[in-house]
């Protein structure tokens, strides 16, 4: 992985200290151009939110509200709180995900927050009486799991028995049941297959499967129009290098021939990406503070693992990786050392899930180095086992813009 200089320079700075070195740096950068660019080729009608359980510091908040999304798809009150924060005013908040509390619910109808996404008949319920406690309204969305799912994505939302949403088979037993709460605007569908997806026609086979159902719910219930359809997330990054990045203008054109192909222009299409606009906006930096030789493989361990970089052993793939040389002087002379070959990187977790990588190939390596690795804007801290062993959590350090 080419690193880039700001980050190198960042690291040898802080290295001075003396300190071990444990930290993300975060650059947002490429999330703000990423944003821009996705503007600019999306049809008329795509409304783009950033999910900002990917990385939820402020730095990610602050880009995504000054490069215009539309809003932030959260998941917890705490998430709401955040964006709040960060500028985002309530009724620029869409709220997916299962097991929606009470108190939380209560928060959005009294803040009025732009959607709720409904997961269950439970959930409806008990949304419909909050409402009538306070004498609103609240629109919804109906999260559907699809009878579908993307065998090669990472993580998959939709597709088989899921806690995601109602099972499309049982939709005309539930939406009517939605529809005659009187407190909740139904408003449409929300449909999110897979996290991960590199295949862009495996996406638009999710949302030409939304516009199905679309249709045929508005043929079969009078005066219902789903004018909201969420694809959810799921436009992946190219974590193994492989040179398959994702093509979000082939999406973009796709999408749009769809919605000419339906005749739906008019409509709104929400996106709620995570980890496409993050994930290149991170990089966790851990010093490497012991290389040892086992049984004919060198295990490099590192002051961070997956306490605070939980991803590569959670999806069992090895993330793009760079090591900063330190020219450390020996803790004593016959001390081991990388040099041409596969090794493994974990943390200093009494676990043996702690891995951070496992047979890459490294050119050198030696102790009081940093191991740098990349792609880590998206799901890393956020997404890590961080009181495990009470370690002290890692810095995240921003760069300013160029
Ligand atoms: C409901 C929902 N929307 C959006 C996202 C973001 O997905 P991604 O990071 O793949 O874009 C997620 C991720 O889990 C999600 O659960």
């Amino acid at each position: 992985m080419q690193l880039p200089r700001q980050v190198e320079a960042t690291i040898r700075a802080r290295a001075e200290s003396g300190k071990t070195l444990n930290c993300y740096i975060y650059d947002a950068q490429p999330m703000r151009n990423k944003i821009a660019a996705l503007s600019g080729m999306m049809p008329a009608g795509v409304e783009i939110f950033y999910a900002m359980k990917a990385n939820p510091h402020t730095a990610f908040l602050q880009a995504a509200y000054e490069s215009g999304v539309e809003g932030i798809e959260i998941a917890s009150l705490g998430e709401a709180k955040k964006a709040v924060e960060a500028g985002f005013s309530a009724d620029r908040l869409i709220y997916t995900g299962p097991g929606k509390s009470p108190e939380e619910l209560q928060w959005c109808v009294q803040h009025g927050i732009r959607t709720v996404h409904i997961e269950s008949l439970t959930e409806a319920h008990r949304l419909q009486k909050i409402c009538h406690e306070h004498g609103k309204s609240q629109d919804v969305l109906l999260r559907i799991n699809a009878d579908f799912d993307i065998h090669e994505a990472q993580t998959t939302f939709s597709g088989g028995s899921k806690k995601f949403g109602v099972d499309e088979e049982k939709l005309d037993e539930v939406l009517p049941q939605i529809l005659a709460l009187e407190h909740l605007n139904f408003r449409g569908l929300h449909v999110y297959a897979a996290s991960g997806v590199l295949n862009v026609d495996d996406l638009l086979k999710n949302c030409e499967l939304v516009f199905k159902l679309t249709q045929k719910i508005e043929s079969n219930y009078a005066n219902v129009i789903c004018d909201i359809i969420d694809f959810g997330g799921g436009f992946g990054v190219d974590y193994l290098e492989e040179g398959r990045d994702f093509n979000p203008q082939a999406w973009a054109d796709g999408l749009k021939s769809m919605i000419a192909e339906y005749g739906f222009e008019g409509r709104h299409f929400v996106l709620e990406l995570g980890r496409y606009l993050a994930a290149d906006s991170g990089f966790f930096c851990t010093e490497i503070l012991d290389i040892k030789e086992s049984r004919g493989k060198k295990q490099v361990i590192c002051a961070g693992g997956i306490n605070h970089f939980r991803r590569p052993a959670a999806l069992g793939i090895n993330h793009p990786m760079s090591i900063v040389w330190m020219d450390q002087p020996r803790v004593y002379s016959h001390q081991e050392k990388v040099r041409c070959e596969k090794v493994y990187f974990g943390g200093p977790l009494c676990t043996g899930a702690d891995k951070l990588a496992n047979d890459i190939y490294i050119k050198a390596a030696d102790i009081g180095d940093i191991a740098v690795f990349g792609l880590a804007g998206a799901y890393g801290l956020s997404m890590s086992n961080q009181e495990f062993l009470s370690h002290a959590r890692p810095d995240e350090i921003v760069l300013e813009s160029d």
